[in-house]
């Protein structure tokens, strides 16, 4: 089977960035060449092409990886399966996703890791690379056993939900992931400075009455992973990014060279805790929306590289789960149906380049978690087309994801993926993009 991608501007940083034609066969890149450097026709290259895709206009990318979702399966089905999760991710363009281990049970041994990987190969084919859990059942007291899990397929550990509170054993894990050649994920937040807190501390939560959580409660836990980072010299990497002061610890650490990476999600560059008295239970995640200021850091951060990936902390509550009030709703929201376009709003607006928002949400994640990203020959076919100036409206009615805890439900957006291509397989064909 040879499938011919035609003329679309090829992005794949520090590689190409050209409008080229892309010959995939059985699944594999076999050629990629430039379109204009001669009027090449697949009668003229010789190669006899079952499939043409007129991508004239697209943005023809590596596939799309978030390194931070959570597929509720085993034990919460009822917001997301693995199958459901990973409909999702192919209509939002990601060719591969990182699982959290916060699943029940918790996935911190062989038999879950290996679970969610074979349950994944029967679902529409993206990629699932999970992420096991720092500690035995999250519970932050005994360590996991890092070689095996990755020889079961796990990509890194984190006990995201929840920080590692022992320094102690932070440290350790620091040093035991390394040594299996794996990224210790950290979710930075202290419990007994957050306390209570439902909102960002600030004008929202003073106007409501709301407990407030404070940026302290992050940039606390950012500042000793980096010192523990530092001490180990072992990789880090920052969940979900959320306050100016831990924009300026990462920026400042990785200016002495700790080999610290971080990430945030659309949510904390495009709302602030004014959304709250909005959407209500539906702007509620950890780390909360913060102010205006943080959301500027956010976004300056991302510009200056000190944010080396956007994640969407895909977080997926049954509807009935959110309809509460503030203090019981579960945190979180769900991403990957909308993270593409929320994310091309950078692109708009010049804060970000194509090749820099390429960088952020495949090249960077597939290196810190050490998988493949790039559009070359003899490579995988992992491919996102992308429409940059097709306009929608979010219809959270109609997303793949079986939750629909979105606070973008029916906004206006300018772009997003067109068809998602993984291993040479479509598994997204938008209905507007009927090849
Ligand atoms: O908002 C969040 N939701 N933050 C987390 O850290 C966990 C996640 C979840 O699992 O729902
Ligand atoms: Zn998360």
């Amino acid at each position: 089977m040879m499938m011919l991608i035609k003329c679309g501007r090829v992005i794949d940083p520090g590689n190409i960035d050209g409008v080229c034609d892309i010959f995939i066969k059985d699944g594999i890149i076999s050629a990629v060449v430039a379109h204009d450097s001669e009027p090449e026709s697949p009668e003229s290259s010789g190669r006899a092409v079952d499939m043409i895709v007129d991508a004239a206009g697209k943005i023809i990318t590596p596939g799309l990886i978030d390194m931070h979702v959570h597929f509720r399966e085993p034990g919460y089905e009822h917001k997301e399966t693995i199958e459901t999760g990973c409909r999702a991710a192919a209509c939002g363009g990601f060719t591969a996703v990182c699982p959290m281990p916060n699943t029940n049970p918790v996935n911190d041994c062989r038999r879950l890791t290996e679970y969610m990987i074979q349950t994944a190969d029967t679902a529409c084919g993206v990629r699932v690379y999970p992420i096991a859990a720092i500690s035995i059942g999250q519970d932050g007291r005994q360590l996991c056993d890092y070689a095996d899990l990755k020889g079961a397929g796990a990509v890194a550990v984190s006990d995201d939900g929840k920080s590692v509170i022992d320094s102690g054993l932070m440290r350790k894990a620091l040093e035991r992931a390394s040594q299996s050649g794996m990224v210790v994920i950290s979710h930075c937040e202290d419990p007994g400075l957050a306390a209570d807190g439902v909102i960002n501390e600030g004008e929202v939560s003073r106007r409501t009455g709301l407990a407030g959580i404070p940026n302290a409660v992050e940039s606390i836990m950012v500042m000793r992973d980096i010192a523990l980072c530092e001490l180990t010299g072992a990789p880090l990497h920052i969940a979900h990014v959320s306050t100016r002061e831990s924009v300026r610890a990462i920026r400042e650490a990785k200016k002495r060279g700790v080999p610290v990476t971080a990430e945030t999600a659309p949510h904390y560059f495009t709302l602030t805790e004014k959304a709250v008295e909005r959407y209500w239970t539906h702007a509620k995640m950890s780390p909360p929306l913060r102010s205006e200021k943080d959301r500027l850091a956010i976004l300056e951060g991302l510009a200056d590289g000190t944010i080396d990936v956007i994640a969407t902390d895909h977080a997926p509550h049954s509807v009935t789960e959110k309809d509460t009030d503030m203090k019981k709703a579960p945190n979180g929201i769900i991403g990957l149906e909308t993270s593409l376009p929320l994310s091309l709003k950078l692109v708009e607006s010049g804060i970000l380049s194509f090749s820099d928002l390429v960088r952020k949400m495949s090249k960077n994640p597939a290196s810190i978690i050490g998988v493949n990203s790039g559009i070359y020959v003899d490579g995988p076919a992992d491919i996102t087309i992308i429409d940059p100036e097709l306009r929608h409206t979010v219809d959270a009615a109609s997303f793949q994801s079986k939750s629909r805890n979105c606070p973008f439900d029916g906004w206006e957006m300018k772009g997003k993926a067109v068809m998602t291509i993984i291993g040479g397989r479509i598994a997204y064909n938008d209905r507007h993009f009927v090849p």
